[in-house]
């Protein structure tokens, strides 16, 4: 498969997103990332269900909402409404993530867990077969313009073997700090959609850096 590009708008300009969102709608970007922080599971706080609903009807790609809140599983149905096409959840946020995922199944989304960095592949040994994707934080969650963590390519590979063995039809989503030097090898060792933030918006032509990540 070829790789999915998902911009992050957390790096947008928030004075004028609707600008961001319709030069998306031109680009070759496949999703929309959007990133929720509650300021209690993360140290910051972003936007939340409000914003996603006025994205939606501006935006002509899916929405990849990335959750970061604690209790997420309160929320499922109001992202469902405000126009959540993915939603992921984290694992160290969700006591009861089997059955988190079957709602969020149930109310027609597609579902992914996300791994904190120091998060063991390991964990998802018994959940992997229900995911249709998920997402390793290349850094830690609540802050763009971070540095990417090199244990990822180590991660990519055991969570590339675990959904080969398991026979799985998983995504690999990779977020935070990614950039056109190591979005090569992420896609090379085995990641299928790349999130990017400040590489994108902090780039002189945002579309074209979109159209080079793409091209990789
Ligand atoms: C971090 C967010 C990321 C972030 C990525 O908590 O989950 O999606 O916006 O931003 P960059 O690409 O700038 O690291
Ligand atoms: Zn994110």
């Amino acid at each position: 498969m070829k790789h999915l590009i998902a911009p992050s708008l957390l790096s947008a300009n928030f004075a004028n997103l609707e600008g961001d969102i319709n030069m998306l709608n031109k680009s070759e970007a496949d999703w929309f990332h959007l990133d929720v922080m509650d300021g209690v599971f993360v140290p910051n706080i972003s936007f939340g269900i409000p914003v996603i609903k006025a994205i939606k009807k501006l935006a002509d790609k899916p929405l990849d909402v990335h959750l970061m809140i604690v209790q997420p599983e309160r929320y499922i149905s109001a992202f469902k409404a405000a126009g959540a096409d993915i939603l992921t959840i984290h694992m160290e946020a969700s006591t009861h993530l089997h059955r988190s995922i079957a709602e969020i199944k149930t109310e027609g989304m597609k579902a992914g867990v996300v791994l904190n960095p120091h998060t063991p592949i390991s964990t998802l040994t018994d959940i992997i077969s229900d995911l249709d994707m998920v997402l390793l934080m290349s850094v830690n969650p609540g802050f763009g313009g971070q540095k990417f963590i090199e244990n990822t390519y180590r991660k990519i590979s055991r969570l590339k073997d675990l959904i080969i063995k398991s026979d799985a039809n998983t995504l690999i989503e990779i977020d935070g700090g990614v950039n056109l030097n190591n979005a090569p090898k992420l896609i090379e060792t085995g990641a299928d959609v790349l999130v990017a933030g400040n590489t994108i918006f902090s780039s002189e032509n945002p579309s074209q850096t979109i159209k080079t990540l793409k091209d990789l």
